[in-house]
């Protein structure tokens, strides 16, 4: 008998292939787990890395209590539609709809809409909230009467010009911890970062057509030294 016959014979080979065989297996299953785990997380950390890699960077730092309660206390005399822009984990929508607003929160990540939806639903203001997945340059706020901004500086000037031409003479808009660069506020409530700032509409919107007449008059004086 050869030496692999009496191999054969004693059963060793076989129980090396079961080794090998378990061993490549806990292998696959490893690299599975490390490998789902790792595109999971991208998956969860992507959108709240994203907002850094835009122009005008607007990370998801959510409004503090004393923040939420000046925003409250702003708007205290308003009802109807609210719109909290960039509205995070819906903490200012959830809000306001206790306090008997519609209120609705536009939302970059996606994580953060579903997170908001569901504490709505917890909370018991589902049905008086709406939360989309919308770039807030992409959507138009015309429909809403009462605005709620916790934005960055480098975004308030564009921003003050899409509000101004699409929101309503009857709308007040509420800028959290920075103003809008060239509106003046009818009034401020808290203090240092938990500060608001509110804006009556009828007051910037009176500005808006001096700024488009402006521009007018800069093409005609181009049109004029053009002939
Ligand atoms: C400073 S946080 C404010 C969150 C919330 N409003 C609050 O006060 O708790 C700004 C939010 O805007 C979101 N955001 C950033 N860029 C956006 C965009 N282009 N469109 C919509 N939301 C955006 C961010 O993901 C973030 O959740």
């Amino acid at each position: 008998m050869s030496q692999e016959e009496l191999l054969l014979d004693s059963g060793q080979p076989n129980e090396d292939n079961r080794d090998r065989k378990g061993r490549s297996r806990i292998g696959l299953v490893v690299t599975g787990v490390v490998g789902g785990s790792l595109v999971a997380l991208y998956a969860v950390a992507a959108p709240f890395v994203a907002p850094a890699l835009r122009k005008v960077c607007l990370p998801f730092v959510p409004a503090t209590t004393t923040q939420v309660e000046n925003v409250l206390k702003a708007l205290r005399a308003r009802s109807g539609t609210l719109v909290d822009i960039g509205s995070g984990d819906g903490r200012i929508v959830i809000a306001a709809a206790k306090h008997g607003f519609r209120a609705s929160g536009f939302e970059l990540n996606p994580w953060l809409v579903w997170y908001s939806r569901y504490r709505a639903w917890r909370e018991g203001v589902y049905r008086s909230t709406s939360f989309h997945i919308s770039d807030l340059w992409k959507v138009s706020f015309a429909q809403y009467s009462n605005v709620v901004i916790f934005g960055v500086p480098q975004m308030m000037e564009k921003l003050e010009l899409k509000l101004a031409s699409e929101l309503p003479s009857t709308a007040k808009v509420v800028a959290c911890r920075f103003p809008f660069p060239t509106w003046i506020p009818e009034s401020t409530a808290g203090e240092g970062i938990d500060t608001v700032w509110v804006y009556d509409a009828k007051t910037f919107k009176s500005h808006l057509p001096r700024r488009k007449l402006n521009s007018q008059h800069t093409s005609w004086q181009l049109f004029w030294q053009l002939l």
